[in-house]
């Protein structure tokens, strides 16, 4: 795919439907510079982008945020995205749901809920969430989704102050009947990146976490799927970062800005077009920031001549940002970049000395 073709549809809408959370997690992969309410798309135009996105092709949306069920609108939007045959996927922290407004959101046609955990121990939990009784909430609401017959998915995000605990996080998505556990290490975007020192594993830790998951995977075969996502500092080859850029997801954020991936707007150099101004279609086809990276034309060497340019398109883009200061470098996760070392260097160093205290986000931090 050059770089100016249009592509086919997206296979997924991320709805980022607000900024606003009651969790402070130090691995939110949400801008540092977070949205406040009363910049937030309406309920209104929430509906024309789902109508565009099923017209578009698009065949799933994941309502995220922040926390989603913040707003006071996401039947309403769910509704709407069941219309139109969207299959339906709320992303959340589950803390400030309840028996009845799940009920609620199955009967407008919920499909699934992936529900986040900070640790399976509660103290560390809610000291890594920034929100005391969370665990407690969590744990409550994800047996009331299994209740209404919505299918779970565990979503546990994994790092140097709660990796020891893989094996119990594990037991208790089995003992909550999840039948996904996405066993994620941080991926160091936005706040994760500047709480890194804070969270990056040592090798050993990972190695460790690799054999549990290994092990769980062939225990639990057909009763726990179990997806890992490893830490790109440790990797040899970067990971295909959304699937390619504009190759398979859109993500809007609260404004309505269309974005390749979660963190794109740290490529300030992009420009982003919005809902607020024009078509999804149009976007997705033709905008400048979808453009820029999409296909295999703007790549340098090594990745211009690797044979693997369209198995992982080069990797991420928003990472060869953050750490070589270009976006548009081989990203560092790649062994055949000239970064590749220090990348490696940089995680051994911070995931062996004292990790510093937590930057919690939060809304002006
Ligand atoms: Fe991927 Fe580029 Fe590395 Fe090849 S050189 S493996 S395309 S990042
Ligand atoms: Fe933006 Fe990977 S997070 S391309």
């Amino acid at each position: 795919m050059s770089a100016a073709a249009a592509p086919g549809a997206p296979l997924a809408l991320l709805a980022e439907l607000t900024h606003r959370c009651p969790l402070q997690c130090p691995y939110c992969s949400n801008p540092i510079n977070l949205e406040r309410a009363s910049s937030e798309l309406t309920t209104e135009e929430w509906r024309r982008v789902i109508v565009e996105a099923a017209d578009l092709g698009a065949l799933q949306i994941h309502l995220s945020g922040g926390e989603p069920t913040v707003r006071r609108d996401l039947e309403e939007i769910i509704a709407a995205s069941s219309e139109e045959g969207l299959y339906t996927n709320l992303i959340t922290s589950a803390v400030l749901l309840d028996a009845e407004r799940i009920g609620r959101l199955a009967e407008v046609g919920l499909d699934h809920v992936q529900i986040s955990f900070q640790d399976n121990e509660a103290g560390n939990a809610d000291r890594i969430g920034g929100y005391a009784g969370g665990h407690e909430k969590k744990q409550a609401v994800a047996k009331l989704v299994r209740s209404v017959g919505l299918p779970l998915t565990v979503n546990a995000v994994m790092h140097r102050q709660n990796l020891e605990n893989l094996d119990a996080v594990i037991d208790m998505a089995v003992g909550l009947d999840a039948e996904r556990l996405e066993v994620a290490h941080v991926q160091y975007y936005g706040w994760a990146l500047r709480n890194r020192a804070a969270l990056m594993p040592s090798r050993d830790q990972l190695d460790r976490a690799t054999e549990v998951v290994d092990a769980a995977r062939e225990r639990l075969a057909g009763r726990l799927a179990i997806d890992y996502v490893v830490p790109d500092y440790y990797a040899r080859r970067p990971k295909a970062c959304m699937g390619g850029w504009g190759r398979r997801f859109l993500n809007i954020d609260p404004l309505g800005r269309v974005l390749p991936c979660h963190a794109a707007a740290t490529i300030t150099e992009l420009e982003f077009w919005s809902v607020r101004d024009r078509p999804l279609a149009e976007i997705w086809q033709s905008s400048p920031a979808f453009l820029r990276f999409r296909g295999t034309d703007w790549m340098p060497e090594p990745c211009r001549s690797c044979d693997r340019r369209e198995i992982d398109w080069g990797g991420c883009r928003c990472q060869a940002l953050a750490l070589t200061g270009d976006a548009a470098n081989t990203d560092p996760a790649c062994e055949k970049s000239p970064l590749h070392a220090s990348m490696f260097e940089m995680a051994a160093t911070e995931s062996t000395t004292a990790p510093p205290d937590f930057i919690y986000r939060r809304i002006g931090a």
